[in-house]
């Protein structure tokens, strides 16, 4: 009878791999109503020789099977335990879930770029404002109030005080010049707004960055220069520009600087007007009445400026033919920046 016990709770002890497993063995065999109970209960209807045999084994049993039992039980729960810190520790083998990240506005990455350049050669930068008076943006600059080439600049006025929006950053450069005396290097870099119609390479805002230097002794050379300077960094070492002459109120000589264009590489095709050549900057030698006009000594201190076009900087940078797409801020563009 024992043996078949003995083999019995072997079997069972073997097959449960639970601490509930294991509890419910434990109450089939060793609680109340359990196997061992029932064999005591059992035992008086045997005869007196069983019966002294039988009992004297059966504890013996038990304590040995219970004994067992609770090692086993012991080490399951053990091993559940560490299974279950397991789970609950950071897999740091995973690949990690990146947040989306925003990305820089094609422009924005052009006028960094500018500023940086020139903050390299010790330009200060400064903003200037956007909406301005007819002082800053026009007459300062040598555009009397009926002076032809505010056609060519067509304003965008605002309803107040005779205010306007910016139509250059040019404003930039009497502000800064009645703010520091000379010697001054500044760049400027902004939005800017024309009622022009939208083309490929026009929109009533766009970009500019301004650029000028006020110092003893400075000549055209200094202008030609810079610029070289400034569109090898931009475009490469071998990259192409040319000088135009040109016509502004506020420098004398004035120029205008073309890039070859990048979509047609000088063959002409829409984006340039079938010539070749993308304007990005004009510029000139600040002009004498300017200077006067903000209290500088044009017989002692001369100057060059320039304007460059940031979002015809992007278009040729970054393939861009359109400048459309640089304003619709169609995510699916944005994302390639
Ligand atoms: N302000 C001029 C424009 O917008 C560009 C310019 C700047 C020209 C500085 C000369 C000097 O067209």
């Amino acid at each position: 009878m024992l043996e078949d016990l003995q083999k019995n709770f072997d079997r069972d002890l073997d097959g449960a791999n639970s601490s509930r497993e294991l509890q419910d063995l434990h109450t089939r065999y060793f609680g109340s109503k359990g196997v061992v109970k029932d064999l005591f209960r059992k035992l008086k209807d045997l005869p007196p020789e069983e019966k002294k045999q039988l009992g004297a084994a059966i504890n013996p049993f038990s304590e040995a099977a219970q004994a067992r039992l609770n090692e086993k039980r012991e080490r399951v729960a053990a091993d559940e335990a560490r299974r279950k810190e397991a789970r609950q520790l950071i897999d740091v083998t995973l690949p990690a879930r990146t947040p989306r990240l925003g990305h820089l506005h094609p422009v924005t990455i052009v006028r960094r770029e500018v500023e940086q350049i020139f903050r390299d050669m010790s330009y200060t930068i400064d903003p200037g404002p956007e909406i301005e008076s007819d002082w800053y943006n026009f007459e300062a600059l040598n555009f009397t109030p009926d002076h032809p080439a505010r056609d060519t600049q067509d304003t965008f006025f605002v309803d107040v005080e005779k205010l306007l929006l910016r139509t250059h950053t040019s404003n930039v450069q009497i502000r800064a010049m009645e703010r520091w005396k000379p010697p001054v290097k500044v760049l400027s870099a902004g939005r800017v707004f024309r009622r022009d119609e939208i083309t490929m390479r026009r929109s009533p805002m766009f970009h500019q960055a301004e650029g000028f230097i006020v110092d003893r002794g400075i000549h055209i050379g200094h202008l030609r220069a810079t610029l070289e300077h400034v569109v090898r960094k931009l475009f490469g070492p071998e990259s192409k520009m040319r000088m135009r002459p040109s016509f502004f109120p506020f420098t004398e000589p004035s120029a205008e600087v073309d890039m070859s264009c990048v979509f047609c590489k000088g063959a002409g095709c829409g984006t340039c007007s079938q010539t070749g050549w993308m304007e990005i900057l004009g510029c000139g030698m600040i002009h004498p009445q300017v200077l006067r006009n903000v209290g500088i000594d044009p017989e002692e201190w001369s100057g060059f400026a320039f304007g460059m076009g940031l979002d015809r900087v992007a278009m040729l940078k970054f393939d861009i033919p359109n400048i459309r797409t640089l304003f619709e801020n169609d995510l699916r563009v944005l994302q390639q920046f």
